[in-house]
């Protein structure tokens, strides 16, 4: 049994790591930002740095599709797609960058921020938690092992808070405001693939389990099976490859959409999303991703991934087979072969 002094020096240690990490990701990308300006690649170096990828890791075939929503299984896995959107909205694009895929959980980080953007990082901090887990994506031991018991927006417990905690009336204003905010990122109507939301949804058992729990803690802020449908349409959302890279570089560009110059989030709260994805974003790999491509990214089942280069651009890829941790081996490849080529780590600082 734990005294209440040793709980509050244990919670102040807690919060003194924390604000390190914070404090070290964000000095990193915001030193990075005027650096970068003049050390930004040129259009044919790009172009080509995109192609080089994609041709390097078409023939990959390590990893299998995601069949626990049966809907996932049946998507050709031949399909790879790698684009650069820049802040200025350029895009070099290779592969099938014109697939519509599920967007899966490289929505999360994107639903943060509209929480981020209605009531404050605080709030996530407060009534989600920004630690890496450590552990899978859908891990129910991570909501008994944390006090925060959502533990971060990144996982499946933190993002179907993030969902519960969007400022609405009704099931359908929390999904209009949810789905309104990802066609906001990404300048585009983004559709619903009905067939992906109903072979989800059909299947979501554990996600259930993780809604009721995080009620029962007190740590959801809307009705459980409401929260886990409108987590569920998110998730089932359409985007392509050149979609998604636009999404990630309207944080790459301060918060504003690079094509539709629309603000879409406060430029003060880009570093704490990003610290998120840097921290969290992949999963139980989140520290071999940091150590590699030293990029702030969000990984998602449907196999695609956005990776951000604050204040230059975004990387997307896709390709639907995943390793163990749920991450596309294809476009982690890829995205890790630009970022060494192009040095584009935002720990490196020459
Ligand atoms: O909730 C789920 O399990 C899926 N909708 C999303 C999981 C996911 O994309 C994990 N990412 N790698």
């Amino acid at each position: 049994m734990k005294t209440r002094e040793s709980r509050i020096l244990e919670s102040a240690r807690h919060s003194l790591a924390r604000g390190l990490v914070v404090a070290a990701v964000c000095s990193a990308v915001i030193g990075d930002v005027d650096a970068r300006d003049s050390s930004m690649p040129s259009a044919t170096e790009l172009q080509e740095v995109v192609d080089e990828a994609h041709a390097k890791f078409k023939d990959l075939k390590d990893g299998k599709n995601a069949d626990y929503i049966p809907i996932l299984a049946t998507i050709p896995s031949e399909l790879f797609a790698v684009v650069i959107v820049t802040r200025d909205g350029e895009v070099y694009a290779a592969g099938d960058a014109d697939y519509a895929f599920a967007i899966e959980s490289v929505s999360k980080p994107f639903n943060a921020s509209l929480v981020m953007q209605e009531q404050g990082p605080r709030a996530v901090y407060e009534k989600i938690g920004v630690e890496p887990t450590g552990l899978p994506f859908n891990s129910k031991i991570a909501i008994e092992l944390h006090d925060e018991r959502s533990v971060n927006p990144l996982v499946n417990a933190g993002a179907i808070a993030s969902v519960s905690m969007v400022k609405a009336g009704t099931e359908e204003e929390r999904w209009s405001k949810v789905h309104g905010n990802l066609n906001d990122f990404a300048g585009a109507e983004l559709p619903l693939l009905d067939e992906v939301y109903e072979s989800e949804y059909k299947t979501s058992w554990s996600n259930r389990a993780i809604a009721n729990l995080l009620y029962n803690y007190g740590r959801l802020y809307a009705e459980p099976e409401e929260s886990m449908r409108v987590y569920t349409k998110m998730c089932s959302v359409g985007v392509t490859t050149k979609q998604l890279a636009t999404m990630g570089a309207t944080l790459a560009n301060g918060g504003v959409n690079p094509v539709t110059g629309k603000r879409v989030l406060d430029e003060e709260h880009v570093p704490e999303l990003l610290a998120l994805m840097m921290t969290a974003g992949f999963y139980d790999e989140s520290g071999e991703w940091s150590y590699t491509a030293g990029l702030p990214a969000k990984t998602g089942v449907g196999g695609g991934i956005v990776a951000i280069v604050p204040g230059e651009m975004a990387i997307a890829a896709f390709s639907p087979r995943l390793n163990e941790a749920g991450n596309s081996v294809r476009a982690l490849n890829a995205i890790n072969h630009i970022s060494s080529t192009l040095r584009l780590s935002v720990f490196d600082g020459r």
